[in-house]
This record gives C-alpha cells, structure tokens and sequence, in this order.
C-alpha cells in the first residue's frame, strides 16, 4: 500500500538517509529496526509529511504523493505516535484525543459530551482512566496509550508506531498488540519501531533493518531470528548482553530506607543498598517505583527514615542528594534528564563542573579537561552526535537518553539511582550499558533502576524488589529471580511461592 522508494535526506549537510527503498503491503505489520540514529524516526517523518525526502519519493497506492503534509498524510489514513510524547499536559485526556479533529455532528462540534467520546477508544487501547483528568497527570506510559488512541481516531489504514511501547509494562504492551491485531485483521497495516526484540518478532511479519541510513535487508520474520537482525543492525555478533553476577559482597549498606513513604504513591517501602550491588525495582506501571526513586533522589517529600553510611539523610532537593553522592537519573528526559537546548558537551559537563573548574575562583572551566570528558564519554557509549557542539534536540531520542546517563558518571556517585535507563536505546548500547553498570558497582557503587522490562531486571540485577499499590510484595533473588515469578508477584501483588 506504501512504498519509500530511493530516499535521501540531510540535515545541514550531514547525511542521514541514503536511497532507502522498502516497502509495506496492505494487512501487514512491518517492523523498522536498527540502532539508535540509524534514520527510523527520520523515514517515518518523511511518511508522516514532518519533513520532505530530499530526493526519492513516497508512494501511497501507487501514486508518488504530493504536496505532502501531517495534514495530508492524515486524511490519506496515515495515523501516528511518535517518539517522543506531544501530549497538551494542561488539557484533559479527551481534548487531546481529539485535538485538530473534534466530532462533529452535520457540522456541530460535539464539544460537550468530549468525554464521552472518548470513552470507547480509551476502553480499546486498554486504558482505564477517566478522560476528564488532565494530560500530564497520568504516568508516561499512560499518557503514551493516550497517544495511541489519538492516532486511532482518524481510523488510519496505516498505523506508524514509532517506540509507542517503550514506557510500556508488559500489561500495557499487550494492549497495543490487540490494536495492532484488529487493524491487521482489517487489512490496515503497521509500521512499528522498538528496541525490544522480543516484540519485534511477536508482532512482525516482515522486518527492515537500517544501518547508518541504508537499508541492509528486509527479512520475512519466518526466515530470520534474533542473532541475524542483530548482526545486519550493528555489523557484528553480540554475545552475554548481561554481564556476569558477581559473589556476594560482605560490604554493608550504604543507604537503608525504612518505611519510606510519599502520599499518595508508596508507603512503607524498606530498601536496602549496598556498594557492588544492583537491586531493581519490579512491578506493573504506577507502582509507587518511580516515587521511591525521587524521595532518594531529593525530589519528593516523604516521610520514614533513610540512612547514608550509618547517618540520618533527608535530602530535601536534589542538590542536596548530589552533595551527599546520589545521582538520579530521570524518566521523562526531555523534561527532566537533559537541557534539549543546550549542547551535548554543556550537557556532559554541567553536573561535573565542580572538578573542571577546581576552586577557581574566577569559576572558569578547564577546557582541555572539559573536552577530554566530554570526548570520554560520547565514546563510552557511544553517543552518535555530528560534534560535540550539537544541540540536544537535535540528536536521535536514544542518543539524548544516553546523554541523560553520561553526564553523571563522572561525578562517581556512591548512589546512583535510574529511571528506566535503557528506555529506547538499542540492543548493543543495552549491552554497553549492562556492562557499565556492573562495573560501576564492582567499583563500588550502589546501584537502584526501575525497569518495565522484565528481561532486564531480572538479567541485570543482584536482586529485584517488586512493587505492587505503593508497596513492596516481595523480594526475589537468587535461583528466585526469574522472569515467571517477578510477573506473577507484579501482577498478583502477593509473594510469589515456587
Ligand atoms: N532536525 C535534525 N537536525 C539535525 N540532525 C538531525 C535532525 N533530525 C535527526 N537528525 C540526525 O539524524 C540521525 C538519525 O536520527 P533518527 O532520529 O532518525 O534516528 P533513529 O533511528 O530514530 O534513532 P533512535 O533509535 O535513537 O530513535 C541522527 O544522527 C540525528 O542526530
Ligand atoms: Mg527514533
């Protein structure tokens, strides 16, 4: 039904895409894999009508389109959710669902009974919420199914889900299987981006790998598997994507919650964290983990007692949690995790300005040591920027979360707490990213991450508390700690007996 036929595209120069050439047939789910910055989120913008191809062209019913618009691909049944979350967080779950195309009855905008409206889609992508509540109330993953339902309101032919699963828990993402099931069903097609595998080839019939801004291949799902689109993603095999679990350390703990509580989000919560181990907290979505991470992290106010090497801590802002060496790295980046504005080397340097610019007085910055950092860490992991000079905004959505989690480990934190860290980045910077981490903690650090990802928690970590209504249920680790029991205690929220 569509096809991108010998696309280029640059910006400033720099080549992004490079006589793209594939192709999605009518009642197909194609998935676009690759690495973060191989061009996906840029070929679906030039689908889209965001952006236009600087040669080559969109096909759509064999017709070359013209004039290419949002608006346009809109009304040709071209639905999308993109990247990164659009949503109005001041209006209502309603006004944004139907935002720039309000139901009209012979004309008359149905304005009152909004809700109503809404109600029916809200109910198919699975999402149990009252569409008068305000956006930005809800939790990403919540807000992300809002999108979903947005994109479904036009009745697109063809779907484009660009990571629309990647602040999903396992509940959730079954959810926007069934919408991509009944759209199949009904011969509308899909196109969908993910960095996690797993959903790539439960979903997919066909898959199309893009490196560096070419097409490598496309592959009937039947006639490939996992280690093949790995290696035609990043050029080479990729072996123990989790690193070795160490023996257990004798050391104390570092940090020691107890009955930690913030209103209306955890209450309760004992946590234990000891340098060299990573402890994972488990759960569905809203859960009350992102809330423990923020109490530590100086960000919420909460009451029990935290202990910092024996001593009573309650940091009331996160500068006071960095002082003391808890770094936190956010969620939701774009708001809280990287300045978008700035340029990756002021974003690298900001939370390590301290040792560049050493009781200077004048305060100015040493700029070879500003720049031997900052080379440091886009190498590290791998941070696909055109310079160091480039603006935030301007890099792929899994580069600016890796920005996110750089410019932290410099400071050498004795507490580093993560908010999903491997949110939308892909297979082999997930690996780097494992690697990294269990070094940071054989170093000596104590390491806290959320996940939605069962897989990763349970390869990651040393052990998994598993939330469940703004508590922890239970406590798995060892021959425990396997990806049955922590989706049992997360769904069930009672201990998970073998
Ligand atoms: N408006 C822009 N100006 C300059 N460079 C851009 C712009 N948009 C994208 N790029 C660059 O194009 C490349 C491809 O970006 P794109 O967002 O398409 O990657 P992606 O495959 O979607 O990656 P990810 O998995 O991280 O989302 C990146 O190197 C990015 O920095
Ligand atoms: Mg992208």
């Amino acid at each position: 039904m569509l096809s991108v036929e010998g696309v280029c595209k640059s910006f400033a120069g720099n080549r992004v895409l490079h006589e793209v050439t594939f192709d999605v047939r009518a009642g197909e789910v194609l998935a676009l894999v690759g690495e973060n910055g191989a061009g996906k989120s840029t070929v679906l913008s030039l689908i889209t009508g965001l952006q236009t191809p600087d040669s080559g062209r969109i096909v759509l019913d064999g017709e070359p389109v013209r004039a290419w618009s949002p608006q346009r691909a809109r009304s040709a049944g071209i639905g999308s959710v993109h990247q990164e979350l659009s949503l109005n967080p001041h209006q209502t779950v309603a006004e944004n669902i139907f935002l720039g195309a309000w139901p009209t009855r012979g004309g008359l905008v149905l304005g009152r009974n909004l809700a109503e409206h809404a109600r029916p889609l809200l109910e198919r992508v699975g999402l149990d919420v009252d569409p008068r509540t305000k956006a930005g109330r809800l939790p990403l993953g919540q807000q992300q199914l809002v999108e979903l339902a947005k994109a479904l309101v036009s009745r697109p032919r063809l779907l484009i889900l660009d990571e629309a699963t990647s602040a999903l828990d396992d509940d959730q993402v079954q959810a926007v299987f069934r919408v991509v099931r009944e759209l199949r069903e009904a011969n509308s097609s899909v196109i969908m981006v993910s960095h996690r595998m797993a959903e790539l080839f439960a979903m997919s019939d066909r898959l199309t790998v893009l490196r560096d801004g070419q097409v490598t291949a496309t592959r009937e799902r039947a006639e490939t598997d996992h280690d093949d689109i790995v290696r035609l993603m990043i050029g080479r095999e990729l072996s123990n994507l989790f690193p070795d679990r160490p023996a257990a350390t004798e050391a104390g703990p570092r940090l020691v919650a107890r009955g930690l509580t913030v209103p209306g989000a955890c209450h309760g919560v004992d946590l234990e964290l000891a340098p060299g181990r990573i402890i994972g907290l488990g759960g569905l979505q809203g859960q009350g983990q992102r809330e423990v991470l923020r109490a530590l992290g100086g960000l919420a106010r909460h009451a029990g007692t935290v202990e910092l090497d024996g001593r009573p801590c309650r940091s009331r802002s996160p500068r006071d949690a960095i002082r003391r060496g808890i770094a936190y790295v956010p969620e939701d980046r774009k708001i809280e995790g990287v300045h978008v504005a700035q340029s990756v080397r002021a974003n690298l340097a900001l939370p390590n300005l301290r040792t560049l610019a050493p009781a200077s007085r004048l305060a100015t910055v040493a700029r070879g040591a500003e720049n031997r950092l900052v080379d440091e860490l886009i190498r590290r992991l791998r941070v696909k920027t055109s310079s160091p000079a480039q603006q935030v905004r301007r890099l792929s959505g899994g580069n600016q979360q890796k920005v996110a989690l750089a410019k932290w480990l410099p400071t050498r934190p004795g507490v580093l707490l993560l908010a999903e860290p491997t949110r939308g980045i892909d297979v082999g910077t997930k690996r780097e990213i494992y690697h990294l981490l269990r070094e940071l903690a054989d170093g000596g650090m104590a390491v806290l991450v959320t996940s939605g990802d069962t897989m990763e928690l349970v390869g990651l970590c040393d052990e998994v508390a598993v939330m469940y209504e703004g508590t922890v249920v239970d406590r798995l680790s060892g021959p425990d700690l396997t990806e049955e029991r922590l989706v049992r205690a997360s769904v069930t929220g009672s201990v998970a007996h073998a």
